[in-house]
């Protein structure tokens, strides 16, 4: 720190996976006015034009440690599920780093569906009528007796995003336990399942800041799931984000402040497993009122590529707060407008899609103008080209004074960018625009 307490960069943050949402966060931490240097592992080509990256895979734990202590971070975030589950931060502040994201104990709010819904019904926090089965016989019985459709049926584990079915019939539903009961779709995770009830109504998702003291619901968002336009077609990781999300109002933010997130960090305060990182809600806005659908413990992809690059406030500073337990003293705010995020994917995706194909379109750090081209699964060849590299390739992102404009300029992007047999949802937004209408 200089003299007259001028800030200097002098930060190095290291964080920890790979994809579109990691991507989001280098970029804002890249505009803090503390950070000098950043690394990612193992990132992709897009990040490596921003971070330098390393070959260590995020859910390597001991890689992971002994990494951190090579090139020796001011800061370490660990940002997808798998690895907050595992215990990475445990580890890690165990070696004394400062870190981002919640210890295993608390993880487990995303990484066992049982404990959250055990979690909520302990604490009256609304969410769907449910019931766990470790038996297939069991569980079939009491759909049988329920006899009401759709029925939802998850995994109790993390299972990629995957671990939800929504049957439509008693025959989809039987098949689906079996499938995850006694042949083990999701490995362990899939041992124990929960059948809850099905709720309709729009889908909004919250992510918040918390340090077990406070929490701050960043800016509401709204995901496409599903993989083809009308949402039609198999669910995805996400297709597409906007935010804010229309359907979430003043009112429905302040019912669910008072009845669903205030109430959700106090409850895993009191089961000794204090919550400190991001804190996302999946919620349903039912005609009964807010429920939620998940938890995450995590930033969640792609929501976080349309969040952040509204958030008006210096990410740094808030990790750190949120590390300190001092939260309460950072202003966070937002930027007027709209944002929308266009995922482009494999052809094929979510199903099996070809790796290695040469994209075209970008400048030389992976970005198109006017955008923020989030990559997701990008490679560089030996000689300097971008291919892809998974089934969600990038998501090309853009600002607006109004979701129109935000749209406009998501898909201008997209149609500068080409390869082959690229997917993309050409509706991104549509509902939300019929909301605002
Ligand atoms: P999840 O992986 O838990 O986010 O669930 C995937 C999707 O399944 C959610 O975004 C919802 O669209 C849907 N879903 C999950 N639970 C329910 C439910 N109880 N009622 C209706 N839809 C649900
Ligand atoms: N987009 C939903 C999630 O991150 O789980």
């Amino acid at each position: 720190m200089k003299e007259n307490n001028e800030v200097i960069k002098m930060k190095n943050v290291l964080v920890v996976g790979g994809g579109g949402r990691e991507h989001a966060i280098i970029m804002k931490l890249a505009e803090s006015k503390h950070v000098d240097k950043l690394y990612c592992t193992p990132g992709n080509a897009g990040i490596s034009k921003y971070a330098e990256c390393f070959n260590v895979s995020a859910t390597d734990i001991d890689g992971v440690v002994a990494l951190a202590k090579e090139i020796k971070p001011d800061m370490v975030v660990v940002a997808p599920d798998d690895p907050l589950v595992m215990g990475m931060v445990d580890a890690l502040q165990a070696e004394g780093f400062m870190t981002f994201g919640p210890k295993a104990n608390a993880a487990i709010i995303e990484g066992s569906k049982v404990f959250s819904k055990e979690l909520m019904k302990k604490y009256n926090i609304p969410t769907a009528f449910y019931e766990v089965f470790t038996e297939s016989e069991k569980a079939i019985a009491y759909l049988k007796k329920q006899n009401s459709y759709p029925a939802v049926i998850k995994a109790d584990g993390l299972a990629l995003g995957k671990g939800v079915i929504i049957a439509q019939n008693e025959e989809e539903a039987v098949q689906a336990v079996h499938e995850m009961i006694d042949n083990l779709k999701f490995g362990k995770s899939s041992a124990r399942i929960v059948i809850e009830e099905f709720l309709t109504g729009p889908e909004v998702s919250v992510l918040s800041f918390t340090d077990g003291k406070t929490i701050v619901p960043m800016i509401s968002s709204m995901d496409h799931k599903r993989a083809l336009d009308g949402d039609k077609g198999l669910n995805t990781g996400g297709m597409g984000t906007l935010s804010p999300n229309p359907y979430y109002t003043e009112e429905v933010a302040k019912e669910c402040m008072e009845k669903i997130f205030i109430p959700t960090m106090n409850a895993m305060n009191d089961e000794g497993r204090t919550f400190e990182g991001c804190l996302y809600f999946g919620l349903m806005l039912t005609p009964k009122g807010a429920k939620v659908i998940e938890y995450n413990c995590r930033f969640g992809d792609p929501e976080t590529q349309v969040v952040l690059p509204m958030l008006d406030a210096d990410l740094y500073e808030i990790f750190e707060a949120v590390y300190n337990h001092e939260l309460d003293k950072v202003d966070i705010k937002w930027h007027d407008g709209s944002c929308a995020c266009v995922v482009m994917a494999s052809g094929g995706y979510p199903e099996s899609y070809p790796k290695g194909i040469e994209m075209n379109g970008f400048d030389e750090k992976g970005q198109v103008e006017g955008c923020f081209v989030y990559h997701a699964g990008t490679k560089l060849s030996e000689d300097g080209k971008f291919l892809t590299n998974g089934g969600r390739v990038i998501g090309v992102t853009a600002k607006g004074e109004t979701l129109q404009k935000a749209l406009d300029n998501a898909y201008g992007g997209v149609s500068k960018i080409h390869f082959d047999n690229a997917h993309y949802r050409k509706d991104i937004g549509q509902r939300a625009l019929k909301a605002l209408d």
